[in-house]
């Protein structure tokens, strides 16, 4: 089911996060700071926020800049503190950075901009403006998260983590069946996640209530790193690589919001063109 187009388009021109660089001997990922040392008064406040909106990001749904299930954490797990699952300590000293997706030299606020807009899929394409109080508040606690790591773009720990290219060409059905078998307890056998009272406790995967086409996690190398360095929970590390990368090629070939950045042409477009291939 492999088409050689797509595979190219799903996992080579595309720009993911260089995963920063390994470990020197004896090196250790940043650790956060604990919460005694949150700072006084107004900043501590906003901290807190921040923390509250990254752990639980479904409290913004009614305003829509939340347009499914998921939760910042669901990705950048224990609240953006992991190492290779995107850690915000990693992320802040990275930026200010030109990035190709958008043709411009990008800020760290433009990034938590981004995630609202793809992972979060932001009703109207609209994420909240740079200067509402839950940017601020991200960034306030992005700060603190980051306290004592000197600039740097490159840290170890960075990104999803590095993962070698497939020896095989990614396969649909090797990774429907690796998934039944490592994930589906989880996330569920149609990938729609598992909820106790209207709350997601396992996020779905794609499907509504998922993160939209022109999300990182849509793209094939990004989600493998990711389920190979993070996936199955707890066990990150324990498929080979080329399982990884199936399952990531399964994940991605099923619905789930549109790209706001399509138009009703394109929408069609790829509808088309995945009833024909079943992948994309
Ligand atoms: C569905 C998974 C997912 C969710 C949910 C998610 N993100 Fe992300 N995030 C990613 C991926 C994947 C990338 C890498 C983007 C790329 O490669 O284009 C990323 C990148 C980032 C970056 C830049 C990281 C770096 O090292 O440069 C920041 C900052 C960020 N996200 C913040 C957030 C915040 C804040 C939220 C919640 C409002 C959030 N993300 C929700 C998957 C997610
Ligand atoms: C033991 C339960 C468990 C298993 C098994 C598991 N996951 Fe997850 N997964 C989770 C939880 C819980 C989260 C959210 C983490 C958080 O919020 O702290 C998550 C997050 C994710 C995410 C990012 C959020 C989203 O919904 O897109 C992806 C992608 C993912 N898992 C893929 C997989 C894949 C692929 C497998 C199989 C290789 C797998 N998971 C196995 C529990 C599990």
């Amino acid at each position: 089911m492999w088409h050689p187009r797509c595979f190219r388009r799903c996992y080579l021109d595309r720009e993911p996060i260089e995963p920063g660089r390994a470990l020197a001997e004896g090196e250790q990922h940043h650790q956060v700071t604990h919460w005694e040392t949150l700072p006084e008064r107004e900043m501590g406040e906003s901290v807190k926020r921040g923390y509250s909106l990254f752990m639980n990001t479904q409290q913004m749904r009614t305003s829509g800049k939340v347009n499914n299930g998921m939760n910042c954490t669901n990705c950048h797990l224990g609240g953006g503190s992991v190492a290779d699952a995107a850690p915000m300590w990693a992320a802040f000293v990275s930026y200010p950075a030109y990035r190709s997706k958008n043709k411009r030299v990008n800020t760290f606020q433009d990034r938590l901009q981004g995630c609202f807009l793809y992972s979060m899929n932001a009703e109207g394409g609209k994420p909240p403006e740079v200067t509402s109080q839950e940017i601020l508040d991200l960034n306030a606690y992005s700060y603190w998260l980051s306290f004592g790591v000197a600039v740097d773009n490159n840290l170890p720990g960075r990104g999803f983590g590095h993962i070698s290219e497939p020896e095989l060409a990614p396969d649909y059905e090797r990774g429907q069946q690796a998934y039944q078998e490592n994930c589906a307890v989880c996330h569920s056998e149609d990938g729609q996640g598992r909820k106790v009272a209207d709350r997601y406790v396992f996020p779905p995967l794609w499907g509504p209530d998922s993160f939209n086409w022109g999300a990182g996690m849509h793209k094939v190398n990004t989600a493998a790193a990711f389920i190979k360095h993070n996936m199955p929970l707890g066990q990150g590390g324990s498929l080979s690589d080329q399982q990884a990368w199936d399952i990531a090629l399964f994940m991605d070939s099923h619905e789930r919001p549109q790209d706001p950045r399509y138009d009703g042409i394109l929408v069609k477009l790829k509808k088309v063109i995945m009833a024909t291939t079943a992948i994309w």
